[in-house]
């Protein structure tokens, strides 16, 4: 299940996506990005897309989101919130929805932009079948290495 988030917390999610975006780093796209993660303590973590000369190193914010709340300890992600000062909706990018994944498999995720216009929906809708840590418990563990003898 989804978390359903009363309207008062969902406003202050998204004006910190908001507020975030006003840190984006994106001199290569100009496309401006600010997001809000809600973690399982109630707390929120943002942050914006950073971008960088070598493009490929570029980090969405959804992301610098994420892993701001994860490097403080969290490992529970409830709803994930994305501005873009356009006038559609941006969902995450595919790259971010594995990343969510990883803590927030059941995670909401709500876009808002500068038109009236949002998405709402699910990082399971938004990834189905994903690949995920308790993939890695089913693999087989290899055989340990038969001890060598030193040669001295
Ligand atoms: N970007 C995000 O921050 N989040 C998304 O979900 C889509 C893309 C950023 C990455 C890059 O800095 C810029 O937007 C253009 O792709």
């Amino acid at each position: 299940m989804s978390a359903i988030l009363a309207p008062a917390l969902l406003r202050r999610l998204e004006k910190s996506a908001r507020d975030a975006a006003t840190a984006s780093y994106s001199p290569y796209s100009q496309f401006r990005v600010g997001a809000a993660v809600l973690t399982g303590s109630g707390r929120i973590y943002s942050g914006a897309n950073i971008e960088n000369a070598s493009y490929g190193l570029c980090n969405c914010a959804e992301r610098t989101a994420i892993f701001t709340a994860a490097a403080a300890g969290e490992r529970d992600v409830q709803a994930v919130v994305v501005y873009t000062p356009t006038p559609q909706p941006t969902m995450p990018c595919g790259a971010c929805r594995q990343v969510i994944n990883e803590f927030g498999p059941d995670a909401l995720i709500v876009s808002i932009c500068d038109s009236g216009e949002r998405l709402e929906t699910t990082l399971s809708a938004l990834l189905p079948a994903a690949f995920g840590p308790a993939d890695l418990l089913t693999a087989e563990k290899p055989k340990a290495p038969a001890k060598r003898r030193k040669v001295r």
